[in-house]
């Protein structure tokens, strides 16, 4: 009766009303609504009420929603303490997964599943989610953190915590472009962990704590680091060939390159590499855009014909850059945005819950005898 999909690969596991994916054409929908509409018009705040609502909201509707965001924008002294007392190494994935985790010690009632108390919780987490990752770097920089401020945006006032600085509208648009095209991806794995934690029943704060975990990794989430950390090994344009070249002759995999569900170029790639191009010649980092443009062409070449385009993070990583964003910040931004699909997924999972236990195939030795501890060798 059972069959057996290594890394689950087209099983599906949930429904969902959120995002759909045509992997075979390159198309992504959030909620029915095609995702280059979502990143030109929309914000990310309207972005995360169309997901958690299945529609998009009024202007009343955006404007509550907005005013309910801030609200929660604010950390607690016990949160700033204790981020103070983290070693200024942590990496900021390691501490936005702790603290995610911590915020579970201010909530009167941590554990409530109802539907309405997750929405509660993930828009408490949502609100203050930027204000830990900023407060973080800031103070591994000797610096202070900043107060939020409530007359901003999500994106805004994220690197305007960052810098102390109010962001340009450029930057801050383009930011939330990012966070937009980051929301929400299907039953991507790290989805797939916060909807299995959850299926427990468990809280909200653990399964959101096990999804930035599984984001964190190279093959996810982490990508996008690699990717600039593959940009930045690469001396020159002239350099690309042999580079792509080397490591396609080892097996090694291009960071931002393939997917499990694309088989055509992503199309949150199309829109950030349109983003990536209009930053870099803003400030400055032309060759990395040209690096990047180089890498594609090569994988084109020689696996394009395996489906293997690029995905999500592959200009993420420029367009971060471009924003300023030091290297170990890029997955925390992927983290911030997609709690908002995260959350919704949770909401999805609450409400017609069943536990996730699918079964694994034995595949050791039967009928092996004791051995006695003395007698083994
Ligand atoms: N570079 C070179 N070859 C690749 C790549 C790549 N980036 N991705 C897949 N392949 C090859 C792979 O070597 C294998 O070849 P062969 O059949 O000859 O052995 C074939 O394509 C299938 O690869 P796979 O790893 O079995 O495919 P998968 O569906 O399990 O993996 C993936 C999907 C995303 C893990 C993989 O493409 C990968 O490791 N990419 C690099 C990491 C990355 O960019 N991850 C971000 C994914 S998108 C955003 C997100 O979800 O966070």
């Amino acid at each position: 009766m059972s069959t057996y999909a290594k890394g689950l690969e087209g099983v599906v596991a949930a429904e969902t009303q959120m995002s759909w994916i045509d992997g075979v054409n390159g198309v992504l929908e959030y909620v029915g609504i095609n995702i280059d509409a979502l990143a030109q018009n929309s914000t990310f705040e309207e972005t995360v009420y169309l997901l958690w609502n299945k529609k998009l909201p009024t202007r009343a509707e955006l404007d509550a929603f907005t005013k309910e965001l801030r609200q929660h924008y604010s950390i607690s002294a016990g949160i700033v303490e204790s981020i103070r007392k983290i070693p200024k190494t942590a990496e900021p994935m390691h501490v936005l997964r702790t603290l995610i985790s911590e915020l579970a010690f201010y909530d009167a009632d941590p554990n409530a599943n109802d539907v309405a108390s997750a929405r509660k919780k993930a828009i408490n987490i949502l609100g203050q989610a930027p204000t830990l990752v900023a407060a973080y770097d800031r103070i591994r920089r000797g610096l202070d953190p900043i107060a939020p401020n409530t007359e901003f945006g999500f994106s805004q006032n994220f690197l305007y915590m960052l810098n102390g600085e109010k962001p340009t509208d450029t930057m801050a648009r383009a930011f939330d472009i990012c966070m937009i095209t980051h929301a929400d991806h299907g039953l991507n794995n790290s989805t797939f962990a916060a909807r299995v934690v959850i299926s427990t029943l468990s809280d909200v704060y653990s399964a959101l704590t096990a999804a930035v975990g599984s984001l964190r990794g190279p093959l996810h989430g982490g990508a996008n680091e690699g990717v600039m950390k593959m940009l930045n090994e690469i001396p020159s344009i002239d350099d690309v060939e042999k580079y792509v070249m080397d490591k396609l002759a080892t097996k090694s995999k291009i960071m931002g390159f393939g997917h499990r569900v694309y088989k055509a170029k992503d199309p949150r790639a199309n829109e950030l590499q349109k983003l990536a191009q209009q930053l870099a010649k803003d400030t400055g980092n032309e060759a990395l855009f040209e690096k990047s443009k180089k890498i594609e062409e090569i994988m084109a070449r020689e696996v394009g014909a395996k489906g293997i385009y690029p995905n999500v993070d592959f200009y993420s990583a420029t367009t971060y850059h471009c924003i300023g964003l030091k290297l170990d910040l890029f997955t925390p931004m992927f983290a911030m945005s997609r709690l908002g699909g995260w959350s919704g997924h949770i909401i999805e999972q609450l409400s017609d819950n069943r536990l996730f236990r699918p079964k694994a195939e034995f595949v050791g030795e039967h009928n092996v005898p004791y051995v006695a501890i003395n007698d083994r060798k």
